[in-house]
């Protein structure tokens, strides 16, 4: 059993939001729902506490209920937050960050799964702001339920109309199972790029920017695993729950990454690991005019492979970065560095890939199955390929 945020604004099908409040209990699951004022001036808050069990919260200050602090207590409880119906208002607070009430801040306070169930009139719906703040949310990782095509309130026929109350609990549910589907796992994980250092000034690196591999640990965690995240240099913020062990050298890497192997129940090799290093490094900048002309570079270990090499059942991710023949290039990696999934990504084409906030991706499994993702941004596709990647397991087991 978990417990539900159902978060109500104000749409005439706001009675809808009863039904899938009543769908959540019949799972088993205990439903919390919080409205916004004006949802509370169309029904009272009273109909959701008989339904509920539990007071309804509309306010964020109350004399009798310090809400302001339950806020946070509240959202680290919940296993998922669904807002039934969501109007346009609630929609763009969400996109900018606008914590005026209580439904608003408590979205920016939870950590679990989000699902918005938009219900407006068509043009709202079909509005620039509206479609721009939508996909804003959405790659930040928030699903919705899209509305149909079907009679509105204002009298109108046209999209904007709430989605069947029953497809809508339906979709909560899933995300519900995913929170725990990697629970008991350890999953290492590794991203960003190495540095290679010549002297202590001057390094060889290469464009990785860490969010890819920060993506794929921060929905593992949000699957309930465990993730050992071993990160080279980055801007990025990583994600606060993982292990985190910062590494600069390609030979750190190895390190770091041999040594967590033998625990591990999959590894998911995000980093751009360096191929050359230098053949010497010095503790001292080196002065201009002792350079030499051409510096010796020396290869690096595949990690990677040599994790194929010594797998005991551990499920190998890898990741491909092609500029040409992606499918034929990534197919000959899995085989070559023994692995059980690949992600390969053409690096050659604008606006995806390396240090870009989308990215698009050829899944491949061990069993040659491949299927092309579009572009969409890495947190999104993180999921799509962490679907991917249990869908493998399951067939594994
Ligand atoms: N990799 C690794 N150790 C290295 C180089 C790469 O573990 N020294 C891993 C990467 O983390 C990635 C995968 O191998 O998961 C493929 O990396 P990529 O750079 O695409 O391929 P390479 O194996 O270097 O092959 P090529 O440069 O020929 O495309």
């Amino acid at each position: 059993m978990a417990k539900i945020a159902l978060g109500v604004t104000s749409s005439v099908s706001i009675y809808k939001a009863c039904e899938v409040l009543r769908g959540f209990q019949k799972a088993g699951h205990d439903v919390q729902v919080i409205m916004s004022r004006n949802a509370a001036k169309l029904i009272s808050p009273l109909l959701f506490n008989s339904l509920s069990g539990h007071k309804t919260i509309v306010e964020l200050f109350e004399e009798d209920h310090p809400w302001s602090v339950a806020h946070i207590a509240l959202a680290k409880e919940v296993g998922l937050l669904a807002v039934v119906p969501a109007t346009a208002n609630i929609i763009g607070k969400f996109a900018s960050g606008v914590a005026d009430d209580f439904l608003s801040t408590f979205y920016l306070a939870v950590e679990a799964p989000i699902l918005v169930a938009p219900a407006m009139n068509e043009a709202m719906l079909l509005h620039r702001q509206t479609q721009d703040n939508m996909m804003k949310l959405r790659a930040q990782g928030v699903d919705f339920v899209e509305p149909a095509k079907g009679y509105l309130a204002c009298g109108d026929e046209g999209w904007g109309r709430l989605a069947d109350p029953d497809d809508i609990v339906r979709r909560g549910l899933e995300l519900l199972k995913k929170r725990v589907s990697l629970q008991g796992k350890t999953i290492l994980v590794t991203a960003g790029p190495t540095r290679e250092y010549l002297d202590p000034v001057r390094f060889l690196s290469n464009r990785s920017s860490g969010k890819m591999g920060f993506e794929m640990a921060r929905e593992a965690l949000l699957r309930g695993a465990r993730v050992i995240l071993v990160a080279g240099p980055s801007q990025v913020a990583p994600p606060a729950k993982a292990d985190l062990v910062r590494i600069e050298s390609a030979a750190d890497m190895e390190k770091e990454v041999l040594k967590r192997f033998p625990k591990a129940d999959i590894v998911v090799m995000a980093a751009a690991v360096a191929d050359f290093t230098f053949a010497e490094r010095t503790g001292r900048k080196i002065k201009r005019q002792d350079l030499p002309e051409a510096l010796r570079l020396v290869r690096t270990m595949d990690i990677l492979k040599a994790l194929g090499e010594r797998k005991k059942g551990q499920f190998l991710v890898g990741f491909a970065a092609e500029t040409e023949d992606l499918r034929a290039n990534a197919g000959k990696k899995i085989k070559a560095k023994k692995l059980d999934f690949i992600v390969a990504n053409d690096v050659s084409r604008e606006g995806t890939g390396f240090d870009a906030d989308d990215n698009q991706a050829l899944l491949i499994d061990a069993k040659g199955h491949a299927t092309e993702t579009q572009k969409m941004s890495k947190r999104e596709l993180s999921r799509v390929i962490w679907d991917a990647i249990e869908a493998s397991l399951g067939k594994r087991r």
